[in-house]
């Protein structure tokens, strides 16, 4: 059952993914050579309650901290911790809130200093696959058509899609029907329709799309080691189109490009 959510829980939930995006505008801001990802967490946690929102992460199935700091070879869920951050790696930062009982995910990858042409690529495509993602989440579409302009940015250029995670939908709680796959699953899924919530977040890597699970039993790695990229905003179908919740005045990300 995917909710149909009305005007009022539209604006609650903007009013979620708004303290989301403008963390993470803040952290993405921070992101510098030798900075732990701890201190980003401990900033995040401050920032997110003087909005007046919980963490949504911490404590979730004993999750604990408030955002996943991934650091270039790690694709999601990676937790804070003393591992600083290097010149030339990628460092992905995902963020959840709480606002009022209404749910805000989204989350970024941002460079650490100059990294190198492949990185800046897998970034960039990465990002456009989200664009490209969340164009096609409109009324009347099917989810696969959100699932395929993925899958249809990121294959064509070279790098692969991790499969084991998914994009969901979100509202009342962070994660409610649909699951929704980077890739063509072969199943069309359910039509789109005017007032779905939904979080799209496509993680790609650089080299094999296969994964490695830490004995932390949440940091989700590339089983070779090479880099991955994660970007993410939740989106409303809103007269038809898709718009943005995780929006932040001061940057924006996943945006159909101007040309
Ligand atoms: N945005 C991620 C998701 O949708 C982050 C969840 S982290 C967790 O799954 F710790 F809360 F699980
Ligand atoms: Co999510």
């Amino acid at each position: 059952m995917i909710a149909i959510r009305t005007k009022r829980e539209i604006e609650l939930l903007r009013a979620a993914n708004v303290i989301v995006a403008d963390v993470l505008v803040s952290l993405a801001e921070k992101v510098e050579p030798g900075v732990t990802t701890i201190e980003l967490d401990i900033l995040a946690d401050r920032l997110i309650r003087e909005a007046g929102g919980v963490p949504s992460f911490k404590g979730y199935h004993g999750y604990p901290n408030s955002t996943c700091i991934s650091v270039d070879e790690v694709i999601i869920h990676g937790i804070p911790g003393k591992r600083a951050l290097k010149e030339g790696e990628i460092v992905s930062i995902d963020v959840g809130v709480n606002y009022k009982g209404y749910f805000g995910d989204a989350a970024l990858s941002v460079p650490c200093g100059n990294v190198d042409a492949k990185r800046r690529r897998l970034m960039e495509v990465t990002e456009r696959a989200l664009a490209n993602g969340l164009a096609a989440a409109r009324a009347g579409n099917y989810l696969r058509d959100v699932s395929r302009a993925i899958q249809q940015t990121v294959e064509p250029a070279g790098f692969t899609i991790v499969k084991n995670f998914v994009g969901h939908g979100i509202g009342t709680e962070m994660h409610e029907d649909p699951q929704i796959p980077n890739f063509d699953t072969g199943d069309r899924g359910p039509r789109l329709k005017e007032g779905m919530v939904m979080a799209i977040e496509p993680m790609v890597n650089l080299g094999t799309e296969r994964v490695k699970l830490l004995k932390d039993g949440w940091t989700a790695t590339t089983a070779d080691g090479a880099p991955s990229a994660h970007f993410e905003h939740s989106i409303v179908v809103r007269d038809g189109l898709p718009e943005i919740l995780s929006m932040s005045p001061r940057r924006s990300w996943g945006l159909p490009s101007a040309a």
